[in-house]
C-alpha cells in the first residue's frame, strides 16, 4: 500500500480533485443551457423528464443522466412528490451568465482538448468553435463592450455623431444589433467571414425587424475597403471590437497598418473604434481579482493557442500614433461590469 494512504488521504483527494469537478460543471452547464434545458425548466416547473426531453428533442435516458448531475450541483431541484424537476435559484441565476459559457466553454472547449498538441507543435493553431465565439462574444458585450462603445459614440456625437456603423468582424452581429436599437438614430453595416455566424446575424436580424436599417456582408476585416459608403467617410463610423487581434495573427501587424492606413485615406472624415483587450496576464490584477480569475486568465491562454495574438494597450496606442491617427476618446467598461481596466477601447480619427 503507498505511503501517501494515510488518514488525510481523501481530504487531500477531493481538494485536488475540485478543478476536475468544476471542469465537468463547466461543461454540464454550457450544454444545458444551450439545448435549452434550462430555459424550459424556467418555463414549465415541476416538468417530467420524459415530457423535458420530448419537448426538446432530446435523449430521455441522457436527459435524465444531466438532470441529475445538475441536482447534485445545484442547479436543478425535484418537486416535492418527487416527480417532477424544477430549476434552483442558482439555476435561474445562471443563466444571465450564458455568454460567458457560450464563448469560454462552447467556444474553446475544443482549444483546450487540443492544448497539448498545439504546445508540442507551434506551427499549428487549436481550433475553436467560431460561430460560439462570435455569438458568446457579442452577448458578453452587452454587458462590458456595449456601454464603452456608447461612451465612445457619445463623444463623437458632439462633432456630428456617426451615422453608420461598418462593423467588421462582427460575429452573429447582436452587438451592432443592440447599439442600433439602443441609437434609433444609426444604420449599421456588419461585415464577418464565418458564414454561420452571417446566417444566425440574419436571423436575429429579422426577428428584430431590422433589415431596413442594417445590412450583412460575409467578409474579412480588409473588406472594409470593398463597402458602398459616402465619398470621403462622413458619418461613417468603423468599429472593430476584438477583431484585429484575429487579424494580427492571420495577416500580421503590417496588414493591421495598411488596413487603417488605407481606409482613412479612403475615407479621411470616418471615425474608427477599436476594442482591444490589453494583454497583461502577469499584472497583479491578474492574481487578485475574481473577475481576472474567472474570465481573463482563461481567456489570455486560449488566445495564445489558437490563431489570434493579443497585444498591449502601449502596443496599440504606438501603432496608432506611428500611423498619424489621433486618440479622440478612450473608454474602458462600466466598473459595474468589469472593474479590472483590462479591456479599452479608442476612437480614433485621421491627423
Ligand atoms: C471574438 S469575436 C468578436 C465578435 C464581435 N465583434 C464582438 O464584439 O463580440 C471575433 C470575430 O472576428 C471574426 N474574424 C476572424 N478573422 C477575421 C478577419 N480577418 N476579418 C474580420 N473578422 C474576422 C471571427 O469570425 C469572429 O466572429
Amino acid at each position: 500500500m503507498s505511503d501517501l494512504l494515510n488518514d488525510d488521504f481523501e481530504r487531500r483527494l477531493i481538494e485536488n480533485t475540485q478543478p476536475v469537478r468544476y471542469f465537468f460543471l463547466a461543461s454540464a452547464l454550457h450544454h444545458a443551457l444551450d439545448l435549452g434545458i434550462l430555459a424550459e425548466l424556467g418555463r414549465r416547473p415541476g416538468i417530467e423528464e420524459d415530457a423535458l426531453a420530448g419537448a426538446l428533442d432530446l435523449d430521455p435516458h441522457r436527459t435524465g443522466a444531466l438532470l441529475r448531475f445538475l441536482r447534485n450541483e445545484g442547479y436543478t431541484t425535484f418537486t416535492s412528490d418527487g416527480t417532477g424537476w424544477s430549476l434552483s435559484s442558482k439555476g435561474r441565476e445562471v443563466q444571465t451568465f450564458a455568454p460567458w459559457y457560450e464563448m469560454l466553454v462552447g467556444g474553446y472547449a475544443l482549444s483546450m482538448e487540443q492544448l497539448g498538441d498545439v504546445m508540442r507543435d507551434g506551427t499549428r493553431y487549436a481550433e475553436r468553435n467560431t460561430t460560439k465565439v462570435g455569438e458568446g462574444s457579442c452577448g458578453i458585450g452587452a454587458y462590458d463592450a456595449l456601454p464603452l462603445v456608447e461612451q465612445l459614440l457619445d463623444h463623437a456625437a458632439r462633432n456630428g455623431g456617426p451615422e453608420t456603423i461598418v462593423d467588421l468582424g462582427c460575429g452573429d452581429g447582436s452587438f451592432l444589433m443592440d447599439l442600433l436599437v439602443a441609437r434609433p438614430e444609426l444604420h449599421g453595416i456588419g461585415v464577418e467571414p464565418h458564414a454561420g455566424s452571417v446566417e444566425l446575424g440574419e436571423r436575429r436580424r429579422a426577428e428584430l425587424g431590422l433589415e431596413n436599417r442594417m445590412s450583412l456582408v460575409q467578409g474579412a476585416a480588409h473588406d472594409a475597403l470593398k463597402v458602398d459608403l459616402p465619398e470621403g467617410g462622413r458619418g461613417i463610423c468603423f468599429m472593430t471590437a476584438f477583431v484585429l487581434q484575429e487579424v494580427m495573427q492571420q495577416q500580421g501587424q503590417q496588414a493591421i497598418e495598411d488596413l487603417l492606413a488605407s481606409t482613412f485615406e479612403l475615407y479621411p472624415e470616418a471615425r474608427w473604434l477599436v476594442v482591444e483587450m490589453d494583454h497583461q496576464p502577469l499584472a497583479p490584477v491578474m492574481g487578485t481579482h475574481g473577475l481576472a480569475q474567472t474570465f481573463y486568465n482563461p481567456y489570455f491562454l486560449i488566445h495564445a493557442a489558437t490563431e489570434q495574438r493579443l497585444e498591449t494597450r502601449t502596443w496599440w496606442d504606438q501603432l496608432f500614433a506611428r500611423l498619424g491617427l489621433t486618440t479622440e476618446a478612450v473608454a474602458n467598461p462600466d466598473p459595474r461590469a468589469d472593474s479590472t481596466g483590462l479591456q479599452f477601447g479608442v476612437l480614433l480619427k485621421k491627423g
